[in-house]
């Protein structure tokens, strides 16, 4: 049996971004037939929702595109850094912090920004917290995320598989 490509999304809370960047994921590399080759989750750099589902708002957005998030959250931990392949953060803040968490180069090494793939938004370079924000807000992420997720799995595919 081969080994599942272990893929990890990190975000501040994990009730808003993350979550849904698991489940877009999920989506994409089951249309392409992959499912059984990814193990896809997500975790927060701030532990305060641990064992939330994810915010109303980001479910609600999600349901009307056809993602159902259940994912709850938790705290990224050291373990995560070991033991996780690729490491998106969604904005340089979780990328910092992520990188301060790391315990060696090759963790370190396997820590990269979302907005790397983000290829139809050519304003915007990470995904924006959308807690504090309207409708338009998560709207956006979730636009951000069906981008980039497209352009992450091609990378994976090509460089890391
Ligand atoms: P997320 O959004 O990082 O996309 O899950 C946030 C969720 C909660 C908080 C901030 C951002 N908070 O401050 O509680």
């Amino acid at each position: 049996m081969e080994k599942k490509f272990r893929l990890l999304f990190v975000c501040l809370g994990n009730i808003c971004r993350s979550p849904a960047a698991e489940g877009v994921m999920q989506r994409i590399v089951a249309e392409r037939g992959l499912e059984h080759r990814f193990e896809i989750d997500s975790a927060g750099t701030y532990g305060g929702h641990a064992g939330d589902l994810p915010d109303r708002r980001m479910r609600v957005h999600a349901r009307r595109r056809g993602y159902d998030l259940t994912h709850r959250s938790r705290r990224v931990t050291g373990d995560d850094l070991e033991q996780f392949d690729l490491i998106v953060g969604m904005d340089s803040s979780n990328v910092y912090d992520l990188r301060s968490m790391a315990a060696t180069v090759e963790e370190t090494a396997k820590i990269v920004p979302m907005g790397r793939f983000i290829r139809r938004f050519p304003h915007y370079d990470y995904v924006p917290d959308p807690y504090y924000e309207g409708s338009e807000g998560f709207e956006l992420v979730l636009d951000l995320l069906e981008d980039s997720c497209e352009a992450l799995l091609d990378f994976i595919l090509a460089e890391k598989l």
